[in-house]
């Protein structure tokens, strides 16, 4: 510690200038708020402006950014608050000296995209929702905020808590799904992951909770599109998950690209003023999304940067991320008398508050240890937690016949696909860059670990995209010679992400050709689904055994897949999204309103509001998945027909393991509010627990409803509670209910 701790002191102490640090020991502030407020005393205007700034390392940090100079010399000057893209000891320990070199030698925070692990791969946030299993989820962010935080890095843009109906946008993800409640449990889980027990510890980072907001309500599913939604659904649906990052301690917040009901996000004061700084009381500070304050001159919102600034600044934007609107105008704007110092000020003290909290006025290189960045980097323990995450993020789909799991005794399987030996599409858009020393475990890898005596063969059959056969001969060869066929199918890493927003969200190319293909062969199929987001693939959901969506699952998704297609896990995923079966039901989600014609089932369309074309109903519904196992539901007993406003009525069932194998079951509890003004959804997922039961076992379980669950935002945005009947609806998935009752609610 001592060594670290001598090189700022030699640096702070041979510089003529005054420092904050070096005043430290005559005036002793004890609070943060006080250090902020002396530090903030000695600033000028500039300084202050410089700390609002961020740029990006993009690995080369001493490129020229403007014609005025490089991006060092700007650190130097005191132009810069924050950089991101810039990892690893080494790096950020350069740009942190080149900071201790500025007059007041305010340290830099470091900012990067940590998604979903930053050396070791977890599954994408959307396969990880799919676990509904809030402690791994948990734990992946914190093994990912422990290996960043060793690589010099103190905040992560994540976690991304946009709820999203659409699988179009190829944002989904990045997030959690479609359900305001598991979406808002799942982001107070990654928070507490990336901050751990606090900032200032070794292994915590910032988190940042985004994009602020309404990001995923993107019309058409295109990314950065805009946002035309209710005022109602925006507080009930899109905001929920926002607060409970707040409630949980989120040190930062991203404003968004979108414009929401013709505000960009950014400049939107309502967003990040009224509600998040104030209702919220949120303490942290707002970043912008990548160069968006300047954006909103292409919105048409401002008539170029200068405007920009003074909108971005007024509206709550605290740190400019890369658009230098802040940097080339706000001193400008203070002198024309069109932004008040005091407006600067508050921006600044909240960053400089996380600085402080973070601990890196007393050693502004206490993140970047050369030594524990290697000791902290892909340790086993981290793997293995990589895949303990990746197979409880797999959902069966189907299972005829109990394909699945596989004999040890089969003497051979065909592994045939185009991502049977992919790595970099196992570890997905978003995961960061190891290059050659990267190893990611493919599907072929992990098979060969756990298949024993069995031979595996192998054929690609063709390329994600491919148009052309000609690999199809090869492929029905390596099937017919097999007792069993694998195929691993899907989705190339960057084809769901940000900026990959598909119109057609069937499985690309001619894969499921390939399917077919391989089906008449007659040899028993099972495909693996490996993608970003809900893919429309109904040949096979109809025609094939046995199917098994996968994601993309990281470092480890060879290793997880094959576990439980060799039934070593028992796969208990359950869909964060809905399913469509075509790209027309888009936008489709489980909790959607009632209309005053509601079709009873998928035949019933005469005037009715479904579809002359198609079923209305999704290819697979929220919350679906199946096991090797199956469960009983019975005895629903409620401890009270009634419920006083404030009271609370307990739900309890039996839920029961059928089957001969070990298995765990997502049980669900949905509401209705039956009669409500306004009108509420068919059905809101308010409870769930995941329970582990023998062969045979039975448990009670048992879920409380109190006043909470059976609120509502009003049309004048108030949180209500209305009188009347709530209906209780109880199962393995959203379209699965095995019991029902229902009780009054009474003044
Ligand atoms: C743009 C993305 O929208 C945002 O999520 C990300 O954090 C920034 N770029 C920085 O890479």
């Amino acid at each position: 510690m001592i060594k670290k701790i001598i090189p700022f002191l030699i640096v702070a102490i041979s510089l003529s200038a005054p420092s904050y640090s070096q005043k430290k020991a005559a005036t002793t502030p004890v609070s943060i708020d006080e250090k902020v407020n002396a530090l903030i005393a000695k600033m000028t205007l500039e300084e202050k402006i410089g700390q609002l700034n961020q740029y990006t390392g993009d690995r080369d940090a001493t490129g020229p950014i403007t014609t005025s100079g490089d991006k060092v010399d700007q650190i130097k000057q005191g132009k810069v608050g924050s950089m991101l893209n810039v990892r690893g000891a080494k790096f950020t320990r350069e740009m942190q000296q080149a900071a201790m070199q500025s007059r007041l030698k305010i340290p830099l925070l470091f900012g990067q995209d940590v998604i979903h692990g930053y050396r070791v791969t977890f599954p994408i946030p959307l396969a990880e929702a799919a676990s509904w299993d809030l402690d791994v989820i948990e734990k992946s962010a914190r093994i990912a905020g422990t290996e960043a935080a060793a690589s010099g890095i103190h905040w992560t843009f994540a976690p991304m808590v946009d709820i999203a109906r659409d699988p179009r946008w190829g944002r989904v993800m990045e997030g959690a799904g479609e359900d305001t409640y598991l979406g808002s449990l799942i982001a107070k889980a990654r928070v507490k992951g990336f901050q751990g027990k606090g900032l200032g510890n070794l292994d915590a980072v910032m988190a940042c909770a985004k994009h602020f907001a309404a990001y995923g309500a993107a019309i058409g599913g295109r990314d950065y599109n805009s946002v035309d939604m209710s005022e109602r659904t925006l507080w009930q649906v899109y905001l929920p998950p926002f607060k409970a990052a707040v409630d949980a301690g989120a040190a930062t917040f991203m404003n968004s690209f979108n414009d929401l009901n013709g505000i960009p996000a950014t400049g939107n004061s309502y967003l990040q003023r009224d509600i998040l700084k104030g209702k919220w009381g949120f303490k942290g500070f707002v970043v912008s999304d990548w160069g968006s304050i300047g954006e909103m001159i292409q919105h048409g919102y401002a008539k170029d940067n200068y405007e920009a600034a003074d909108v971005a600044i007024h509206a709550g934007s605290d740190m400019d991320m890369e658009s230098r609107s802040y940097i080339n105008n706000l001193a400008k704007l203070v002198k024309d008398g069109k932004v008040k110092e005091d407006l600067i000020d508050d921006a600044v003290r909240r960053i400089l508050y996380k600085k402080f909290e973070l601990g890196l006025f007393d050693d502004p290189y206490r993140f970047s240890d050369g030594q524990r960045e290697k000791k902290t980097l892909n340790k086993p323990e981290f793997l293995a937690a990589a895949r303990d995450v990746a197979k409880k993020s797999i959902v069966l789909l189907k299972n005829e016949n109990q394909i699945l799991p596989l004999s040890k005794d089969l003497k051979s399987i065909a592994l045939i696909g185009p991502l049977v030996k992919s790595e970099k599409d196992m570890q997905g858009f978003w995961s960061v860059d190891w290059g050659k020393e990267d190893h990611l475990v493919s599907l072929f890898e992990g098979m060969q670990q756990q298949a024993g005596k069995t031979q595996l063969l192998y054929a690609k059959g063709c390329d994600i995209s491919d148009t052309s056969k000609a690999g199809f001969a090869e492929a029905i060869k390596a099937a017919q010679q097999a007792d069993v066929v694998v195929m691993a199918m899907g989705e190339k890493y960057d084809m769901s992400g940000e900026a990959k927003s598909r119109a057609n969200i069937h499985l690309p190319g001619i894969q499921e050709e390939l399917i077919k293909a391989i089906q008449e062969t007659g040899k028993p199929v099972v495909v693996l689904l490996m993608a970003g987001r809900p893919m429309v693939f109904n040949w096979t959901a109809d025609h094939i055994p046995a199917i098994v969506y996968t994601w993309w699952l990281g470092s480890q998704a060879g290793n997880a897949i094959a576990d439980v297609l060799y039934g070593q896990y028992n796969p208990s995923g359950k869909l964060p999204m809905t399913f469509p079966r075509s790209e027309g039901q888009i936008p489709i989600y489980y909790n959607y309103l009632s209309t005053g014609r509601p079709a009873k089932d998928d035949q019933d369309t005469h005037y009715r509001s479904g579809y002359i074309d198609m079923q209305k109903s999704p290819r697979y519904a929220f919350g679906y998945g199946l096991s090797y196992t199956t469960f009983e539901y019975s005895g629903l007993k409620l401890s009270a027909a009634k419920m006083g406003l404030n009271e609370q009525i307990t739900v309890s069932f039996t839920l029961k393991n059928a089957g001969n194998v070990a298995g765990e079951e997502v049980a669900q509890l949905y509401l209705r509010d039956v009669v409500a003004r306004p009108v509420q959804p068919v059905k809101e997922l308010k409870d769930f627990q995941k329970v582990m039961l023998k062969p045979g076992e039975s448990k009670t379980i048992s879920f409380t409803i109190d006043k909470e669950k059976l609120s509502f935002y009003n049309e004048k945005i108030e949180w209500v509670t209305q009188p009347g009947e709530f209906r209780i609806m109880i199962g393995g998935s959203s379209d699965a209910i095995r019991l029902e009752d229902s009780f009054n609610l009474v003044d």
